[in-house]
């Protein structure tokens, strides 16, 4: 898991989209090590880590990129959708905080949530990157302000807190400055 120590290096030449599709696969990699670990231990550590992690994915997304992308896409439901699928799991990560490990659904209820987000990041990198490499987004300030916002959560939002969302950011509408016009 070394990776999680080099990961907030920031890697010059990551457009938005590379930021983006690098975090998915950090945590698609804990969903699956919680699926093939048989220690209880390091699959408390998979769930705490997976959620705090998408906790910030989704504030990153929702303060910066898909205000940018909405902001130049004519196809808004795609968008409206992606923020309902937030919603949803955001609900599954807030319900998992108040569980114990021990109770009956936890770990199923991880699965479910691993399911879904897998289907949504489908979605994204299938449905909504293609779209967004057609439209005038700076996807390479972009991806510089989401790398440094991301280190920034990282340092701020402590594992505990990994079920609760951050107050709103006051960067909440700079995403939608992001283009080359
Ligand atoms: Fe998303
Ligand atoms: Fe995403």
């Amino acid at each position: 898991m070394g990776f999680f120590k080099e990961q907030w290096k920031k890697i010059t030449g990551q457009d938005a989209l590379d930021v983006l599709r690098d975090h998915h696969k950090e945590i698609d990699a804990l969903f699956k090590q919680f699926d093939s670990s048989e220690d209880e231990k390091t699959k408390q550590e998979c769930v705490a880590r997976a959620c705090r992690e998408l906790v910030i994915h989704a504030q990153i997304e929702e303060d910066l990129f898909y205000p940018a992308v909405r902001a130049e896409l004519p196809d808004q439901d795609i968008m409206d959708e992606a923020e309902v699928e937030h919603l949803t799991f955001k609900r599954l990560i807030a319900e998992l905080g108040t569980m114990k490990t021990s109770d009956r659904l936890h770990h199923a209820r991880f699965k479910v949530l691993g399911e879904y987000v897998r289907h949504h990041v489908r979605e994204e990198e299938n449905e909504m990157f293609p779209k967004v490499k057609g439209t005038k987004i700076d996807l390479q300030a972009l991806g510089d302000e989401m790398a440094d916002m991301r280190q920034e959560l990282t340092k701020n939002l402590k594992p505990r807190t990994a079920g609760k969302s951050r107050s709103k950011s006051s960067k909440s509408t700079r995403g939608a400055q992001h283009t080359t016009r």
